[in-house]
């Protein structure tokens, strides 16, 4: 279903652009700033973006699309990223992923029915001595079990 932005989100995008275009290279802080300030990049967001850059829908969706970073729905109430980076791997990090699919009941790149939780591979936090590692928002955890993903989840569950 396509998401039509309120009035509200659609001023914001356009204060950030127009703080931004006469940047060299403005799209990629453009867009981080759209997803740091409404949560994802809205898809009529899109011809504004281009018009101000002078550039063509296509060109602005395809960077959007391209770089994993960003998202074009809105996530859960909180991110939970999962390296599946190689070291991660090699301490359990696939078996750990396993478990937070079943524990969650949704898939990558999907959100839980509650809306509580978003669930996304990450390849690498640059944390590879002490892995499984993830990260829940803007939180790093290190080594963990599955034991440990539940509570960290459960410490999460319901908190802004
Ligand atoms: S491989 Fe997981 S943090 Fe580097």
């Amino acid at each position: 279903m396509e998401t039509v932005s309120s009035a509200a989100v659609l001023a914001q995008v356009a204060a950030i652009v127009s703080a931004h275009k006469t940047m060299p290279g403005a799209m990629l802080p453009i867009l981080h700033q759209i997803q740091d300030a409404v949560g994802y990049i809205p898809s009529d967001a899109v011809p504004l973006i281009a018009d101000q850059l002078n550039l063509s829908r296509a060109e602005v969706h395809g960077v959007i699309s391209f770089y994993h970073h960003f998202r074009q729905q809105p996530a859960g109430k909180h991110v939970v990223q999962i390296c599946r980076a190689e070291a991660c791997q090699a301490v359990g990090s696939e078996k750990l992923a396993e478990h937070a699919k079943l524990a969650l009941g949704c898939d990558f790149h999907n959100t839980t029915s509650d809306g509580q939780f978003t669930l996304e591979p990450v390849y690498c936090l640059g944390q590879c001595a002490c892995g499984p590692n993830i990260m829940i928002d803007d939180d790093l955890y290190a080594r963990v079990s599955a034991d440990k993903f539940n509570r960290l989840v459960a410490a999460k569950r319901g908190v802004e």
